[in-house]
């Protein structure tokens, strides 16, 4: 495997790609101070969040999973200035360190931040049944089937279901590695597959986060 290649390779792309971002830049660096995970989506997976939402004409988005808010704020960006996204957050640390940076990102109007176990809030939002246009599912994997099916409730037809971390390099095939985040993993698999809900599809990736991918499927 030539992981430092991709690494490289991906970060080439980003310098020649993408445009300065200093705001992103600022969220990384209090996502870091404050001493929080370096799992944030990368900068062309968040360019590619954003993209989508553009894609579906996203007005309302939900997350689960805020971290630092990263990826939050490069799906809300792609919000019209009535836009709303929300996102859930069950470490009320990491949500004090997002809440920051929506502010610096000049964005917290379009951001409904909720701090909470995922199963606990999204009940609380069935009021907006099928009102959502876009969800992205990035949380404990444990839940990740449970997510799948909330968002099949939660997002409207012809929106989109993003879930990230589907493959965790290759690890989902191995029959010996029983932890409970490739189990959910895999229970996301057989559930999508019986879902007539959802029409999904699977991207590997490779780049700053090593050999991975996500699952996007349409609601039906
Ligand atoms: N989407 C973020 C990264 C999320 S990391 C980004 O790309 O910027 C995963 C987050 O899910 C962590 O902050 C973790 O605290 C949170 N999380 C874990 N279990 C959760 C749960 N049951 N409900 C809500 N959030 C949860
Ligand atoms: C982990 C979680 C993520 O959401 C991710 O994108 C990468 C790694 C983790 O828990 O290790
Ligand atoms: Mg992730």
């Amino acid at each position: 495997m030539d992981e430092a290649r991709f690494a490289e390779v991906d970060r080439w792309i980003e310098r020649h790609l993408l445009p300065e971002d200093p705001i992103l830049e600022a969220v990384l660096g209090a996502r870091r101070t404050a001493g929080l995970p370096p799992i944030d989506v990368s900068p062309l997976h968040g360019a590619f969040l954003g993209l989508l939402a553009h894609l579906v004409k996203a007005r309302r988005i939900l997350e689960i999973g805020t971290l630092a808010g990263y990826s939050a704020i490069c799906m809300a960006r792609a919000l019209p200035e009535d836009g709303r996204l929300v996102t859930i957050e069950v470490d009320p640390r990491h949500a004090e360190v997002a809440r920051a940076n929506f502010a610096r990102a000049d964005i917290v109007a379009r951001i409904d931040l909720r701090v909470g176990a995922a199963l606990d809030v999204l009940p609380t939002l069935v009021d907006a049944h099928h009102a959502f246009d876009m969800a992205f599912i990035d949380a404990d994997k444990e839940n990740n089937a449970a997510y799948a099916d909330w968002a099949a409730t939660l997002v409207r037809s012809g929106g989109v279901v993003v879930i990230d971390n589907v493959v965790r390099a290759g690890r989902i095939i191995d029959p010996a590695d029983e932890a409970p985040q490739i189990a959910g993993t895999r229970s996301l698999y057989a559930a999508m597959r019986m879902d007539r809900r959802f029409e999904p599809a699977v991207l590997q990736t490779v780049g700053v986060k090593g050999w991975d991918g996500m699952m996007i499927c349409r609601r039906l």
